[in-house]
């Protein structure tokens, strides 16, 4: 096993899940099932899914002088990751999302706080830190001017990009050139592609680049020609974090030298273990637990 240096700038949350048979309309009040907070932001969740497998994991970002700030520092040192570079803000407060769940599925609004203090400066304050990575891993709950900066530090060094494009906003076609793969949902990946204009020659480039998670549907990816993954069938009790747990893996596979296919395998084994236990993290498997579980799946 190679050691693989993953680097990831991005969002560090405490998610408020709540629990509910009903999701209330606007301007009614329902009786819910149960609350946690639950360590979360899709930087941070990336971070722990790479760090879980064995990569030697950096986590760039910010938390606000408070509790949430303290407790989300403590829980990503816990999980073997770098957080020196994670300086508490005293101007914001700690990213929070608000996170409903009913009936397999969730809701989530997100309150970016001090994930918005990853201005492009603090960005290539750790120019060194990209340098010295094997793959640089974003999301965009960050400002989008310091995704677009450390995406070109990374170009200056030779690291290779993943650029997770969720939340989903209009993304500059300069920024989607520095990166080597794009991993958006459906949804996402229609957004994107109808939100740009492209020559054909481009579109296929692009679409080249992306590898499209599609949840209990599986991945796809297009090389000379269309290529799709399978998912596993597993019982969910939570989806939140899936894709972050999906981008940890691939990262993972990818910085082994594993084929595309080969590292979307891993990563839907990755993904489909995490979303077996509540809250975005708590699922995230060793490497130790993926291959056992990919041997049950008569894959390994
Ligand atoms: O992808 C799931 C994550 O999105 C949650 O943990 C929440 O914090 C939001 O950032």
């Amino acid at each position: 096993m190679k050691n693989s240096k993953i680097t990831v700038i991005g969002s560090i949350n405490m998610d408020l899940v709540t629990s509910t048979n009903r999701v209330p309309i606007l301007g009614e009040t329902v009786m819910g099932e149960a609350f946690h907070t639950i360590p979360g932001g899709k930087g941070a969740n990336q971070a722990v899914a790479a760090a879980r497998l064995g990569a030697e994991t950096t986590m760039i970002g910010c938390v606000g002088n408070d509790l949430f700030g303290q407790d989300l520092l403590k829980h990503l040192k816990s999980q073997g990751i770098n957080v020196a570079n994670v300086k508490p803000v005293t101007h914001s407060s700690t990213g929070i999302a608000s996170i409903t769940l009913s009936n397999g599925d969730n809701q989530i609004i997100v309150i970016p706080g001090a994930n918005y203090q990853v201005t492009p400066d603090v960005v290539a304050s750790f120019e060194e830190v990209i340098a010295t990575s094997d793959i640089l891993l974003l999301q965009l709950e960050i400002p989008l001017e310091s995704v677009e900066k450390a995406a070109e530090l990374a170009v200056k060094h030779q690291v290779k990009v993943i650029l997770n494009p969720a939340p989903i906003q209009p993304l500059p076609k300069g920024l989607l050139e520095k990166v080597n793969y794009l991993t958006p949902n459906e949804y996402e990946q229609q957004l994107l592609f109808d939100s740009i204009e492209w020559t054909v020659e481009e579109r296929q480039e692009m679409l080249k680049k992306c590898i499209i998670t599609r949840g209990s549907k599986g991945i796809t990816f297009y090389q000379d020609e269309k290529v799709e993954i399978p998912s596993f069938k597993v019982d969910v009790v939570d989806t939140t974090g899936a894709g972050d747990s999906f981008n940890g893996g691939f990262a993972y596979s990818i910085s082994q030298g594993a084929s595309l296919e080969d590292a979307c395998r891993f990563a839907t084994a990755v993904a489909a273990l995490s979303v077996t236990k509540l809250g975005a993290q708590s699922g995230m498997p060793t490497l130790e637990e993926v291959q056992a579980f990919l041997q049950t799946q008569g894959e390994e």
